[in-house]
């Protein structure tokens, strides 16, 4: 069996930079990619082995870049795991009112980055043999965040083609898993405070009150209401429950609070998930 290795995007913060380590130190090659925040902290605390490098995930030519990287220092022995982690938070608002262009770059980096990036991997990833494909998906699939909108929908886009490309790679012997993490305390969590006065600024006069009277910005509550545990305690789960599994599931759902959600959409109806997200997300009807 070939040296174990591991590329993962958005390696420098939070649940990236988190697994990154844990895999280092757990003995495998690791190659990871930043994009503004520089590796520093990583770099320090990981093994020599550890090899960084910048990639934009919006960027399809660094991609490639990277991927050419990748197979220059890996050769015939292939890659064994490629783990799709980085993304980024929308700009809360209502849908009437989105900026499609701040949406469409979302987009980019949440969902068409991902598809790209496993398909410039693929081919080391099938070189390797029995490789696996980990797409960092998130629990927000599940939930209704009234003025939140632009996040779960990417990352429900990205959940369904983690779906497809699972039950395509299974002549390939490439397992494929969707991750879905739910409370874990980064720089993704959370909203700042320049952030809500964007929200309202951004809804025309003539709508404002309404949309105020009936919705709460949906920072407040997401701080509120769950519990967020420290993105090593989180790696340390998914080294246990997925990089250690023989077989992979479908769907990891890691994190405090989160498992009961998908159990929600298959015991109750609709109109009672809605009430729930409803007092949930502070909506006033
Ligand atoms: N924390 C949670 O509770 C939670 C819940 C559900 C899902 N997730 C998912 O977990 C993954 C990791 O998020 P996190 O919580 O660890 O937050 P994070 O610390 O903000 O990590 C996101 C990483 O993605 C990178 N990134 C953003 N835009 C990028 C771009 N255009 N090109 C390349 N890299 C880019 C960021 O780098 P820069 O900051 O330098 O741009 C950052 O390193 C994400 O897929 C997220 O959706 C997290």
């Amino acid at each position: 069996m070939s040296e174990k290795s591991v590329f993962i995007t958005g390696a420098a913060t939070g649940i990236g930079e988190a697994i990154a380590l844990k895999l280092d130190q757990m003995g495998w090659r690791v190659f990871g990619t930043y994009n503004r925040t520089p590796p520093d902290e990583l770099i320090k605390n990981a093994s020599p082995r550890l090899t960084m490098m910048k990639c934009n995930v919006a960027d399809p030519e660094a991609i490639k870049q990277a991927a050419e990287k990748v197979k220059n220092a890996l050769g015939d022995a292939g890659l064994s795991l490629l783990i799709s982690n980085a993304a980024m938070t929308g700009a809360p608002g209502p849908v009437e009112t989105l900026n499609l262009d701040e949406f469409h770059f979302l987009m980019e980096v949440n969902f068409w980055g991902p598809l790209r990036i496993c398909q410039a991997f693929l081919p080391q990833l099938r070189k390797y043999g029995n490789a696996r494909i980990l797409i960092v998906s998130s629990t927000s699939v599940y939930l209704t965040i009234p003025l939140g909108s632009t996040y779960p929908t990417s990352k429900s886009a990205l959940s369904a083609l983690t779906r497809h490309l699972r039950m395509e790679m299974e002549p390939f012997d490439i397992q494929v898993a969707a991750l879905e993490p739910g409370g874990v305390k980064t720089k993704m969590t959370g909203f700042s405070k320049e952030e809500e006065v964007a929200c309202w600024a951004a809804i025309p006069p003539h709508l404002l009150p309404i949309y105020q009277k009936y919705f709460s910005f949906p920072g407040d509550q997401i701080q509120e209401n769950f519990e967020l545990w420290p993105p090593a305690r989180f790696a340390e789960k998914v080294y246990k429950k997925i990089v250690l599994a023989k077989k992979w599931k479908p769907i990891y759902i890691i994190g405090p609070s989160v498992s009961a959600l998908p159990i929600m959409h298959r015991v109750m109806s609709r109109k009672r998930i809605e009430k729930i997200f409803k007092k949930l997300f502070g909506v006033k009807f």
